[in-house]
């Protein structure tokens, strides 16, 4: 398994699907489960040395609210931990956000945008690709069909 996602809650699922259609989409191996730094901290603990024996390369944690998932996952890993705060109320994201990229020094996470789960899996293909040379060249792929597909809009609104 490459990536490991959790997430805080089954409620962040709407916006971290997203991630799992682009690691299908790069046909990168992953799993994702739910574990909460606040209500269930023994599961965070016991799945991250899980996923580090089984040799996970990257992390993605999304949490709302006081997100302190992420943080406490690069607590217990060296691994790259990117992080996806999540909207929530009544803040929007502003609590997670804050939480999630303010980490003390020496315990870094790659913060993502609020919900930007998105960016989350191609930042971990990113990570993966430095290895991977069929990852490697379905990013370039996915660049080559963002730009061919902004060129259609320009097309589109010039006529
Ligand atoms: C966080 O609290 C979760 O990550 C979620 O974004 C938020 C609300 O959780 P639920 O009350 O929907 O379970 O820990």
């Amino acid at each position: 398994m490459d990536v490991a996602i959790i997430m805080g809650s089954d409620s962040d699922w709407d916006v971290m699907k997203k991630a799992v259609e682009l690691l299908k989409q790069f046909e990168i191996n992953f799993e994702v489960t739910v574990a909460s730094a606040h209500r269930t901290p023994y599961k965070v603990q016991e799945f991250v040395k899980s996923c580090d024996a089984q040799n996970v390369k990257i992390f993605i944690a999304a949490a709302g609210c006081a997100a302190h998932l992420a943080g406490v996952i690069a607590s217990y890993t060296t691994k790259p931990v990117i992080g996806v705060p999540i909207a929530s109320e009544p803040l929007k994201g502003w609590d997670s956000l804050l939480s999630t990229v303010q980490m003390p020094p020496g315990v870094p996470v790659a913060t993502m945008a609020i919900n930007g789960a998105k960016n989350a899996a191609i930042f971990a293909a990113q990570v993966i690709a430095l290895s991977n040379a069929d990852v490697k060249q379905k990013l370039d792929n996915y660049r080559k069909d963002m730009a061919a597909e902004v060129e259609r809009k320009a097309e589109k609104i010039i006529g």
